[in-house]
Parts: C-alpha cells; sequence; structure tokens
C-alpha cells in the first residue's frame, strides 16, 4: 500500500508497532513507520471509537496521536523513529477516560 520514494538504502532502526517487531528507515516520522508496516490507524476517537489516522502530516490536525513509550497524545506525524521506540495505537475513549 505505501512504499518510500527513497532509493537509496537509509540504516534501519527496529520499532515494536502495536507490540510487534517492525525494520523501519532510520529517520522516517512514526506516521511514516506505521503506513510502511502496513498499520495506518492510530488511535480510536475520543467520542465515536472510531478508527482515525493521519491527515495533514505536517502537525496541524492532530488525528496522528499515538502512545510513544507510554507517553499519549504524541503526534505520530512529528516525531522521528528512534531505535527500540514503542509505538501503540491511541484508545483513550469517552470510556476509558472514566477509568484514568
Ligand atoms: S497528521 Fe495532522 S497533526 Fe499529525
Amino acid at each position: 500500500m505505501f512504499r518510500s520514494l527513497r532509493t537509496d538504502a537509509p540504516a534501519r532502526v527496529r520499532v515494536l508497532v502495536n507490540g510487534h517487531p517492525v525494520e523501519v528507515p532510520a529517520g522516517q516520522s512514526v506516521w511514516s513507520a506505521l503506513a510502511l508496516s502496513g498499520q495506518i490507524t492510530t488511535r480510536k476517537a475520543a467520542l465515536s471509537a472510531q478508527d482515525r489516522s493521519a491527515y495533514c502530516a505536517m502537525g496541524v490536525c492532530f488525528e496522528c496521536l499515538v502512545d510513544i513509550d507510554g507517553l499519549p497524545n504524541q503526534q505520530a506525524c512529528l516525531r522521528r523513529v528512534t531505535e527500540g521506540m514503542q509505538i501503540t495505537m491511541q484508545t483513550i475513549t469517552e470510556d476509558t477516560k472514566a477509568e484514568l
């Protein structure tokens, strides 16, 4: 579905996406890494719990929020992957907010 347009062979880093190890090119955005690994859902909508994903890819819309290394509300389109990063789909909804 998605592929990188880079023709050189950049170094690769290993990250965990929803608990699954994925190897992606170093220097990619977290959202790009998600897309290259075939996982494009970043979070559940807070009210409707519908799947959401990146929309603007430039830090404006906040549709791409994910958990990164246990921290929620990280913009996947602005963060770059680092070795060992743990990226998790964010599931803060009206139901889970009551538990927090
Ligand atoms: S995709 Fe719009 S802020 Fe990340």
